[in-house]
């Protein structure tokens, strides 16, 4: 990978599999027990408030259990070491990249251990349980909710990743199905400006024929590798 400067990955849900944290998409495709569209989208939450906060309740406390794994760890050093443009995006909300030690990393669908106040906008860090109706602690509203992007509501900083991606020599997609936009279409982005793409996932995902090169196995093990191949 010669001439690699600007580098921009992706993560999903199967970055973190080998650290016990369920995917979206597994088996019975059914998420932790319940079906994906009654725990993640805004008319879920306004049908049932406790049902969904119980649920990143859950998910949130869940996360004291579970450590970053080997290819956390190898995102990490490559943050560190990595001389040029690199930014991490993720679409997971657990925070295993972090305490892996990433720090140029963008989480656009949303964290567990935030919350938001769907009055004022605002953002706050949360560690513990968030029952519905919780005050606000900027304006004071009873209105803060888990700070997940649900299904139809708009990702994060997505005018940072587009400009990440037209500037990107390289796009890493690890351990996403591929099936959920605009995350999906990031690898056609980063064609059209010209840049490589190599997808590291244990199956073939939906995008898999958009990229250049696909490798198919464990992220704990494909991705200490790739950052080894970059000297790294
Ligand atoms: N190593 C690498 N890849 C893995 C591993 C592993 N150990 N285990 C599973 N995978 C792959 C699966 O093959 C699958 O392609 O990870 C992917 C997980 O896919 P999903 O469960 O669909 O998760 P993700 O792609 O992150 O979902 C995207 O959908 O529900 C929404 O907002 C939610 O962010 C989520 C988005």
């Amino acid at each position: 990978m010669t001439g690699i400067r600007n580098i921009v990955i992706l993560t999903g849900a199967g970055v973190s599999a080998e650290s016990s944290v369920a995917t979206f998409r597994g088996p019975g495709g059914l998420w932790e027990g319940h079906r994906v569209e009654d725990v993640c989208t805004p008319r879920a939450l306004a049908r049932d408030p406790e049902l969904v906060h119980r649920f990143y309740d859950e998910r949130r406390a869940k996360l004291t259990s579970v450590e970053p794994n080997a290819a956390h760890r190898a995102l990490a050093r490559l943050d560190r070491e990595w001389p040029g443009e690199l930014l991490l995006v993720t679409q997971n909300v657990d925070d295993l990249h972090e305490r892996a030690g990433s720090r140029r990393l963008v989480h656009m669908h949303g964290e567990l251990k935030s919350a938001l106040c769907a009055a004022c906008g605002n953002r706050t860090a949360w560690e513990d349980s968030l029952p519905p109706e919780t005050e606000c602690p900027d304006c004071g509203t009873p209105a803060l909710r888990p700070d997940i992007v649900f299904f139809g509501e708009m990702p994060y900083q997505m005018e940072r990743i587009e400009r990440a991606l037209a500037e990107a020599d390289l796009f890493v997609s690890i351990g996403t199905s591929g099936a959920v936009y605009p995350a999906a279409g990031f690898v056609q982005t980063a064609r059209y400006h010209g840049a490589e793409t190599l997808e590291l996932n244990l199956d073939p995902s939906e995008g898999s024929a958009w990229f250049g090169e696909s490798r198919l196995g464990p992220a704990g093990e494909l991705v200490p590798a790739w950052v080894g191949s970059l000297g790294i």
